[in-house]
C-alpha cells in the first residue's frame, strides 16, 4: 500500500529519539537532553508582540506563495545590510520552515538519476530529501582531523557528468565546524567550472565563535551567486523553531519554480508567523548577541570537559551548538552485560548508565562519533557530563 519512495526513506532519527526519550521522561525517569536540535530560549517578547499584533490587524488570511512582500523585503535589506548582496524580492521565496526551502530547492532543480554532493557528517534529512526528489546522494567523508572542514579535492573527485547540486552547510549540524573561506571559494570556483548548483544552508550562521564570521557563500563572487541558493531561516537565530518560517534566496528562475511547487503543495507560510519574521530579521539583533554570547561558554566549557575525559577526542567546534566527539576507543569494551561495538551502542548505553540522550553519529553519516548539543543549562551541562564520566569509565 506504501509507496516505494517512502518505504525507501528513512525517518528522520533524531524526531525518532526525541520520541523515545519523551517516553522516558513520561515514566518519571530524569533524563538530561543532549541531543536537543532547538535553542533552550523562549522567542525574544518583540517578536512575540509582534505576532500576537498581526492576528489583531487581521493578517489572518492567504499571502503570496512565495510570501509576503514586506518579510521578502526584510530579508533583501538583511543580505545587503550584512553581506552587500543585493537581491529583489522576486529572489526570495519563504516557506514553513528551512526544511521546506530546501524540499523546494530539491524538487526544482533535480530530475530523476541527477546526482547530489553531500559532505559528511552531514544534517540527517538531507540524504532523505535527495532520494525524496529521485536524485542520487554522493556522499564525501570530510576529515576529522582537519576539524571537518569542507575539502575541495574531495569535492572535485566526486563530480561527474551527472553532478547537478551540492548541498553545503556552515556553520555545521553536527560537527560545529565553520569551513574556512578559502576552501568556500574554491568550491564556489569549481562549481562555476563544473556547472553544478551549490545550495547553501546557513541556518547557524549567527551562531558564529572564536572571532570566526559566518562566510555567505553567494557573497563570494557574482559567478559564484548564479550558482547558489541560500537557505536559512529564523528558527535558530531567534529561538523561534515552532514558528516555522525558513526562506530561500537565488537565481530568479530557481526560485519562481520553488514558488510554483510550494503554491501547489502548501500554499504560503503561516501569515502571523511571517508577520512576526519581520521584527525578527530586523530588529532582534541585541537578543541573538546575548544567546550567542551564553552559548559561546557552555561551549568552551563542554569543549574542556570533554577532553580531559579518558578515550574520547573532539574537535574543536566553532559554530552552531553541537559538538561531535569520537567514541571509538570504546568499541568492543563493556559493562554489566551492556556491549559498545558502534555510536548507536554509545548512544544507548548513555542514556541507560548516565541518563544523558546524545545522537548516534551513525545519524548523520559519523559512524564513530556521538553528537552532543550544548543547548542546554550550565548546570544540566556540567551534571550530565559528570555523569557521562562517570559512565564511560565502567565500560572495560
Ligand atoms: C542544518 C539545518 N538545516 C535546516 C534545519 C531546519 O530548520 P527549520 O526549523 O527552519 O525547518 C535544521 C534544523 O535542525 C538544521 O539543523
Amino acid at each position: 500500500m506504501i509507496s516505494k519512495r517512502i518505504q525507501n526513506m528513512t525517518p528522520s532519527a533524531t524526531m525518532v529519539q526525541s520520541a523515545k526519550i519523551a517516553e522516558l521522561k513520561q515514566q518519571g525517569i530524569e533524563i538530561i537532553g543532549f541531543n536537543v536540535g532547538e535553542p533552550d530560549y523562549n522567542t525574544p517578547m518583540n517578536i512575540i508582540k509582534k505576532g500576537e499584533e498581526a492576528y489583531h490587524l487581521g493578517l489572518t488570511r492567504y499571502t503570496p506563495s512565495a510570501g509576503m512582500i514586506e518579510l521578502r523585503q526584510a530579508i533583501c535589506e538583511k543580505f545587503e545590510k550584512e553581506y552587500q548582496l543585493k537581491y529583489s524580492p522576486k529572489e526570495v521565496v519563504v516557506s514553513s520552515g528551512a526544511k521546506q526551502s530546501l524540499t523546494n530547492a530539491l524538487m526544482a532543480i533535480i530530475d530523476p538519476g541527477d546526482e547530489v554532493i553531500i559532505p559528511t557528517p552531514c544534517w540527517v534529512s538531507y540524504v532523505e530529501m535527495v532520494k525524496l526528489a529521485d536524485g542520487v546522494p554522493v556522499l564525501v567523508a570530510l576529515d576529522e582531523e582537519a576539524g571537518f572542514d569542507m575539502d575541495v579535492e574531495k569535492v572535485r573527485e566526486a563530480v561527474t557528468s551527472k553532478t547537478k547540486a551540492m548541498i553545503i552547510n556552515s556553520p555545521n549540524n553536527p560537527t560545529g565546524a565553520v569551513y574556512s573561506e578559502e576552501q568556500l571559494r574554491k568550491l564556489g570556483e569549481l562549481a562555476v567550472e563544473k556547472d553544478f548548483i551549490v545550495i547553501s544552508d546557513e541556518m547557524y550562521e549567527k551562531l558564529v565563535y572564536d572571532g570566526k564570521k559566518n562566510v555567505c557563500f553567494a557573497a563570494l563572487s557574482p559567478e559564484i551567486k548564479e550558482k547558489t541558493i541560500t537557505v536559512n531561516g529564523v528558527s535558530k537565530a531567534y529561538a523561534m523553531t515552532g514558528w516555522r518560517i525558513g526562506y530561500a534566496l537565488g537565481p530568479i528562475e530557481i526560485i519562481k519554480a520553488m514558488s510554483d511547487y510550494q503554491g501547489n503543495t502548501t500554499s504560503n507560510a503561516n501569515t502571523p508567523a511571517q508577520y512576526a519574521s519581520i521584527e525578527a530579521i530586523s530588529n532582534s539583533e541585541d537578543s541573538v548577541e546575548a544567546m550567542r554570547l551564553e552559548f559561546d561558554k557552555r561551549r568552551q566549557f563542554m569543549f574542556d570537559r570533554l577532553n580531559q575525559m579518558e578515550g574520547i577526542t573532539c574537535s574543536r567546534p566553532t559554530g552552531a551548538f553541537y559538538m561531535m566527539p569520537n567514541v571509538k576507543s570504546f568499541y568492543g569494551k563493556s559493562y554489566n552485560g551492556f556491549q559498545v561495538n558502534n555510536s548507536l551502542d554509545m548512544a544507548n548505553y548513555l542514556v541507560e548508565e548516565a541518563k544523558i540522550a546524545v545522537v548516534t553519529g551513525a545519524a548523520f553519516e559519523a559512524p564513530d562519533n556521538i553528537r552532543i548539543s550544548y543547548s542546554n543549562s550550565m548546570e544540566n551541562i556540567q551534571e550530565g557530563l559528570n555523569r557521562m564520566e562517570e559512565a564511560l569509565k565502567k565500560l572495560q
